[in-house]
């Protein structure tokens, strides 16, 4: 059997964050800890907490992803998406143990015509993805063992996200106009959880792939509006309202941040490296849906 390993979360009610404090108990101890004990922006703050803890390996759940909000607030963006993953990368180099960090499709300006593959030229559109690419480079720049996970459409039963939003409006509403035009893979925070457990049990085993940036989604693909179609069909299936649901370009909907079009990420580098593989984002929302009371 392994030793329990010692890990230290960064971010405590955020939804990758809940999911991983679920899949990663058995793992050890873990040092979970919300921006109240632990403030990425103040970057500099993190370097005593890291030494005193003496972690076995780094999880950063924590960022700043309110994405319209970031681009009339680029430092506070850049302090937590850029500058404290690059201190806790070289903390975590500084003790010879591994980082695990998250990235985002926002990286991406959504122009090429198939699904992004890591090695594709980021060009974010945004301030959000602008730091969270300042984040990655931040990360490499540190020399030390990482693992960037870039995933996209993050949704679960807590927080704030696109599942919830819809379940309340879908049943508030009788019509509701959802964009049609932006194409990615909503993927479950529960997903990517039971994947960073599975990336550390190699890891733990002696078995590790490559360090560095790594595509983490659910497979398959859809539009905000099909992911919407189904969390209504999921509604009516329970006898609840739903409202008429009717597809929309983005330039009808305009937002302070321009998102991708094309946000779908290439998952097949983790699959060949590391052994890991995610479920259809149907198969893995009927699955969140399930535990919701
Ligand atoms: N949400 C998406 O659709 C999406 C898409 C692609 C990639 N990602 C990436 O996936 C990762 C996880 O995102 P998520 O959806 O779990 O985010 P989330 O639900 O918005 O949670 C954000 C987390 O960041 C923490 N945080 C925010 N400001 C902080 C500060 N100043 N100091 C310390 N902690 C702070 C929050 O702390 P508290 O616990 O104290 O509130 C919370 O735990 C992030 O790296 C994100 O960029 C997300």
């Amino acid at each position: 059997m392994n030793a329990p390993l010692r890990i230290l979360i960064s971010g405590q009610q955020g939804q990758v964050s809940q999911a991983l404090q679920q899949h990663l108990q058995n793992m050890g101890e873990l040092i979970v800890l919300g921006r109240d004990q632990l403030d990425l922006s103040q970057p500099e703050s993190i370097r005593p907490v890291v030494r005193d803890i003496k972690p076995d390996l780094i999880v950063n759940a924590a960022a700043h992803t309110a994405v319209d909000q970031a681009e009339s607030e680029p430092e506070l963006a850049f302090a937590i998406n850029a500058t404290s993953p690059g201190v806790f990368a070289e903390e975590a180099a500084a003790l010879g143990i591994p980082l695990v960090h998250y990235s985002t499709d926002y990286v991406f300006d959504g122009s090429k015509a198939g699904a992004w593959i890591e090695s594709d030229v980021p060009n974010p559109l945004g301030v959000y993805g602008s730091s969270k690419l300042a984040g990655e480079r931040a990360i490499a720049a540190a020399g030390g063992q990482h693992l960037i996970l870039r995933t996209s459409w993050v949704y679960s039963l807590t927080g704030r996200n696109f599942l919830l939003t819809m379940q309340r409006l879908l049943q508030e509403r009788e019509r509701l106009s959802i964009v049609a035009d932006q194409i990615g893979a909503p993927t479950w925070a529960g997903t990517i959880a039971a994947s960073t457990g599975a990336l550390i049990e190699r890891w733990r085993d002696g078995a590790a792939g490559a360090w560095g940036v790594y595509h983490l989604t659910a497979r398959g693909e859809t539009s905000w509006f099909g992911f919407a179609e189904a969390i209504g069909q999921q509604l009516i299936n329970s006898g609840k309202p739903c409202a008429v649901l009717e597809p929309i370009a983005s330039s009808a909907y305009p937002t302070p941040a321009a998102r991708p079009l094309n946000s779908r990420l290439d998952c097949s580098r983790l699959q060949c490296e590391w052994g890991v593989s995610q479920p259809d984002w149907h198969d893995a929302l009927l699955e969140c849906l399930a535990q919701q009371r």
